[in-house]
């Protein structure tokens, strides 16, 4: 007889993921966002593993996969399900994953020392409700996408037991499914445990079950750590389902990435691989030009608008908003930005909390840092410096500038090499520049200072004082010329 809280199905044939709700997965999706049956649903998060093979200080699940931590988007995943409570396990490093995840939506449990996955969930157990069914997930297995999730939440719900696994061509260090001749899953070997046999099996657990609460907790309560590893394994729970005549019910992720656990960094580096070009698909499919989707990284989120060309190797950080016609030239960093429609970025920039109008026209070589907004139709050229500055409307600085603490009005022209003088060696000093002033090459501007709208400043020239509105401003400096004067000579070296 099967036991309590778990439903013994008509026959032991897996249920496949397609088959399970009489709806395609999108229509389930919505669905189960609004369903009030789906309140009960628990959702268990494992980051309590030591990560012994990242080799680092870190905490494995803050590895940091597209710029955000392993947990994070496991957590994206979880949320997106609505369930009635998020549990994560920590150990290893747990105050430092708790303080990066600071949300209310959190409930935390503490395995310390681990002692595997199964004994993990152990020490969740405490904080679910036994009448609500409980999804599982591994906090380092951080690809996986709510819909493919929904198969199995709604196997939990209508009391089974469920596993997602994927077929491989090659399995190595995955638990691997043991299925008897009529396909009925028997258990779950870890690698480490599998015969010769065993490990040619290319079917592989992905680290997700989904189960009735209180059937978990008996399974878990009875688990041995009689394995290879001395551990508690959570996947011993499907041996003993099996036993009990509990059919097992496997779902398949949409998206063979789904399943990449990230157990070491060239894990680690092949799950970012797959994000990128998933990222980099999506755009695609929105109509975005990339050169080389291979050859894009994003570290957060980037929105685009209509007809955006990204050029190779950008790597765009935090959240970048490119506007309608933009176009990113090879090899730039873009840090919080929000680009206007038409604007050019050439090659080579580095643009980090920039807020650039439209049709501006930046780099190549250009470096613009945080707190700095370009009105429509500025020109930053070839090493050219911004900080914390506001550039007005058609101004342009186009060679060899540092231009820091500035208010630029519209129109100005920012000679060549004019460096604002901002720090006294204590504090920062404003430069205030109005509409329609020209700046000759090789000037520098000592703040604070504020030059008047439409005035002239020559070449050479170093300014400590404010420049009234109009007219030409220059230092006086005489030229000399010495006809006579001869060159130094390099004194021939001596043999020793
Ligand atoms: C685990 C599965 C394996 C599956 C693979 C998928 C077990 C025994 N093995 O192996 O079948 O193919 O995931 O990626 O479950 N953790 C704890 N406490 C512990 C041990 C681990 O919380 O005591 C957490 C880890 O932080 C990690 C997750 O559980 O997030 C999985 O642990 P890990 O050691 O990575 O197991 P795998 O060898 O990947
Ligand atoms: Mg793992």
């Amino acid at each position: 007889m099967p036991p309590p809280g778990i439903q013994r199905m008509p026959d032991c044939s897996a249920i496949e993921a397609g088959e399970i709700g009489a709806f395609g997965l999108s229509f389930v999706f919505r669905a189960a966002l609004t369903h009030p049956d789906f309140v009960s649903l628990q959702i268990v998060i494992l980051a309590a593993g030591l990560g012994k093979r990242m080799r680092s200080e870190l905490p494995k699940v803050l590895h940091p996969l597209g710029g955000r931590p392993l947990l994070a988007h496991v957590l994206d995943a979880a949320r997106a399900l609505r369930p009635a409570r998020i549990v994560v396990v920590v150990g290893h490093g747990g105050g430092q994953v708790r303080a990066a995840f600071p949300q209310p939506d959190l409930q935390w449990a503490i395995q310390d020392p681990p002692h595997g996955t199964g004994h993990a969930v152990q020490q969740a157990l405490p904080l679910l409700d036994p009448e609500g069914s409980v999804l599982v997930l591994n906090g380092d297995v951080p690809l996986i996408q709510p819909a493919s999730l929904l198969p199995l939440r709604e196997a939990a719900d209508a009391g089974r037991l469920a596993i997602q696994t994927q077929v491989l061509v090659d399995a190595t260090g995955y638990g691997r499914i043991v299925r008897d001749v009529a396909g009925c899953v028997l258990r779950i070997v870890e690698h480490k445990d599998a015969s010769a046999d065993e490990r040619k099996i290319g079917e592989m657990y992905t680290g997700i079950m989904a189960a009735p609460a209180a059937s978990l907790a008996r399974w878990v309560g009875a688990l041995s750590n009689h394995n290879e590893q001395g551990e508690y394994y959570l996947t011993d729970v499907i041996a003993m389902a099996a036993a009990e005549g509990v059919d097992i019910a496997t779902a398949h992720p949409a998206h063979q990435r789904e399943m990449k656990g990230v157990n070491s960094k060239a894990q680690l580096a092949d799950a970012e691989r797959a994000l990128q070009r998933a990222l980099a698909d999506a755009l695609l499919e929105r109509g975005v030009t990339l050169a080389d989707p291979a050859r894009i990284d994003i570290r957060g989120t980037l929105d685009c608008g209509r007809d955006v060309t990204i050029d190779i190797n950008t790597v765009f950080g935090g959240h970048v908003e490119l506007g309608n016609r933009v176009t990113i030239g090879a090899h730039c960093v873009i840090r919080d930005c929000r680009i206007g429609e038409d604007t050019v970025v050439q090659p080579f920039t580095h643009l980090e909390g920039v807020i650039v109008g439209a049709h501006c026209d930046l780099g190549p070589f250009a470096h613009v840092h945080p707190d700095t907004e370009l009105a429509d139709g500025v020109e930053i050229g070839n090493f050219v410096e911004v900080k914390r500055s506001r550039i007005g409307a058609g101004s342009k600085a186009k060679h060899l500038s540092y231009i820091g603490d500035a208010t630029i009005g519209r129109n100005v022209n920012v000679g060549a090499g004019l460096i604002t003088c901002n720090y006294d060696g204590a504090n920062k000093h404003r430069t205030v520049i109005e509409d329609e002033v020209h700046t000759g090459s090789a000037t520098q501007l000592v703040a604070p200072v504020t030059i008047g709208k439409g005035a002239t400043i020559a070449a050479g020239t170093t300014i400590w004082k404010d420049v009234p509105p109009g007219g030409l401003v220059a230092n006086e400096k005489r030229q000399q010329t010495r006809p006579e004067w001869k060159r130094p000579v390099k004194k021939p070296k001596r043999n020793t």
